[in-house]
């Protein structure tokens, strides 16, 4: 049965802009598979710690090696990359924020990367071991970015993906969220627009 991993990471949560567009990407997804399953992740309710000094080490200690409190702090990484790895695609409600990613969105990377689970370096260079046929970036901005020096967002995004082995990695944007009504409607109906052409192809 497929699966579809979806994530919001607005403050604002499953009340964002991002996450509505993202509905809409879902909605067209439930169209493709009506047997399918959502694992459904909300940053805003439930927050991902950053990384420490305990943790990381704790990742790199190898399994039968960690003490309990290792293990505890290892548990929310394997869940994560559980739920990643259980997933057929993924669809991300991603606002920018500060030219970035929200922090609880690099905080969720940073325990989703682990050497020799999801990614490991052989000599020809870093090999990805993640299996999403695609990932999906609904991405909100208040500003216009996109194809500009300024969006290293999408750019960083597609990066990470690529380095863990996810090649297909589509943007849906809704630009302008900040410059006015009339700028914010045109928005929302070109993401519309572009959620259905994507789901079309
Ligand atoms: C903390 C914060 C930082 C932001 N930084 C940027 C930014 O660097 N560039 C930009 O274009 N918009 C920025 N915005 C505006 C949001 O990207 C915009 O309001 C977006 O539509 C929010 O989407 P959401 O409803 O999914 O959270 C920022 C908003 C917040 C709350």
């Amino acid at each position: 049965m497929p699966r579809l991993l979806l994530i919001h990471t607005s403050l604002n949560g499953s009340n964002s802009l991002s996450s509505a567009l993202a509905g809409d990407a879902v909605a067209r997804w439930q169209e493709k598979n009506p047997a399918g399953t959502i694992d459904e992740r909300d940053f805003a309710t439930t927050p991902i710690p950053h990384l420490t000094a305990e943790t990381f080490g704790a990742f790199t200690t190898a399994a039968e090696d960690r003490t309990p409190e290792q293990n505890e702090l290892v548990a929310l990484s394997d869940t994560l990359i559980e739920q990643l790895r259980d997933a057929d695609e993924a669809i991300l409600a991603v606002p920018m924020y500060n030219f970035g990613v929200p922090s609880q969105l690099r905080a969720y990377f940073d325990h989703i990367a682990r050497a020799g689970i999801t990614f490991r370096y052989s000599p020809e260079g870093p090999v990805g071991m993640v299996e999403l046929a695609q990932v999906t970036i609904v991405a909100t901005r208040g500003g216009r970015h996109a194809g500009t020096a300024l969006d290293t967002q999408s750019a960083y995004l597609k990066n990470f993906f690529s380095f863990l082995g996810v090649a297909n990695v589509e943007f849906v944007y809704a630009e302008g969220t900040a410059m006015g009504e009339d700028a914010l409607t045109a928005s929302i109906a070109s993401a519309r627009n572009a959620i259905d052409a994507l789901h079309a192809a």
